[in-house]
């Protein structure tokens, strides 16, 4: 690893993974877990997390966007299944998925005919999940159009057909329409069956579906966000963490950080810390995210900058450089959370930790 000397981590707890994993295994059963592992495990580090869940057998296998994070698992060592959950162009992308053994999803006939051609050509068998589309409205073909994909695909010996899912749009938000959804995935997964469709693994659930939607759980729930810990009664799993570079005492009147976008309204101690919106804490914060610094809140004082953010430390006493900030996550009793930050800045917990940038390394801790 290359020298790391910028006290800037995001620190990663295994043990709330592992325990995440674990209750949600627990409330899906028998449903099994796909654990969705995308953007680097939402900012989590995807490498490490899948290797601790294959491991300790902690889901049945991984969720990705794209051909590229599939084969970053399979060169890392991971052997479980790895759906690919985004729509694979261009179409070459299946030769590299089919190679890697990493299932696509299918969700057009021009791309069905695509794997099947590509599974020929190779000699070898691709694994295929069909994506429904019942009211999110990304990717997905709708009832007539999976009928006949799955006729395609299950004419053709060099494909498998491996599961049927849709996607849930407002799991989280409106009970009634993700009723309807499900409804429309129950009506499909019938008609496949009547036509003799046997076997196959049918799922819908994201994480709020899977722990509040029991009727959604069919055969595998697809969790990204509960794993992390960012969902009611789950254990969040990122720390982002710095310490604290330099401190300095202001008057009366002094500016602090571009555009003059603070000035001291009376004397304060302001330190600065080496973290800022190169590193995803975005410059929504700007003057308006507190950090913890001696167990204490301290306050962003103007425009967050790329590197460096300037935080008002008057009422932490003994503060010193080289003292511990904590800019998500908990110090001692006190916690700032995703949701804090998420709010802040006009978003979701989501985009909070997915947006830890790449130069944060990730740090895991049991
Ligand atoms: C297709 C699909 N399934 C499952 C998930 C996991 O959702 P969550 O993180 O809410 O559990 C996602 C994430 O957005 C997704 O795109």
């Amino acid at each position: 690893m290359a020298i790391q000397l910028r006290p800037t981590v995001a620190e990663i707890r295994l043990s709330a993974v592992r325990k995440n994993l674990q209750k949600l295994r627990r409330t899906a059963a028998p449903a099994r877990v796909l654990f969705v592992v995308k953007a680097n495990a939402y900012g989590h580090g995807a490498v490490q997390l899948a290797r601790l869940a294959e491991r300790e057998g902690l889901a049945w296998g991984f969720g990705v966007s794209s051909v590229e994070e599939g084969l970053a698992l399979r060169e890392s060592g991971i052997i479980s299944p790895v759906l690919v959950l985004g729509s694979l162009y261009p179409f070459e992308s299946f030769v590299e998925a089919i190679n890697a053994d990493l299932m696509v999803t299918i969700a057009s006939l021009d791309a069905a005919r695509q794997v099947s051609q590509a599974a020929h050509r190779l000699g070898k068998k691709a694994v295929c999940h069909i994506k429904l589309e019942t009211g999110m409205g990304r990717i997905g073909a709708r009832k007539p159009s999976v009928l006949r994909i799955y006729d395609e695909l299950s004419s053709s010996d060099a494909v498998s057909v491996a599961g049927v899912y849709t996607h849930l749009s407002s799991a989280d938000t409106d009970a009634e329409y993700t009723a309807e959804q499900l409804g429309f995935f129950k009506e499909t997964a019938a008609e496949l069956r009547a036509r003799g469709a046997r076997g196959l693994t049918f799922h819908a659930a994201n994480s709020c579906a899977a722990i509040n939607v029991p009727e959604s759980r069919w055969d595998m729930v697809r969790c990204g966000i509960a794993a992390y810990g960012l969902a009611a009664g789950y254990e969040p799993a990122m720390t982002l963490k710095t310490s604290v570079v330099f401190i300095k005492n202001v008057r009366e009147g002094a500016f602090i950080s571009y555009n003059k976008s603070f000035r001291a309204d009376r004397p304060l101690k302001v330190a600065t810390i080496p973290a800022g919106y190169g590193d995803g804490y975005i410059r929504r914060f700007s003057s308006k995210a507190d950090v913890l610094i001696g167990g204490r809140r301290c306050r962003v004082l103007g425009n967050v900058t790329m590197d460096m953010t300037m935080v008002d430390v008057t009422g932490v006493r003994d503060v010193a450089v080289g003292d511990e900030v904590v800019l998500l996550g908990r110090q001692g009793s006190a916690e700032i959370t995703a949701q804090e930050l998420a709010d802040i800045a006009g978003t979701i917990t989501y985009e909070v930790v997915t947006l830890v940038s790449s130069r944060v390394p990730r740090v895991f801790v049991e």
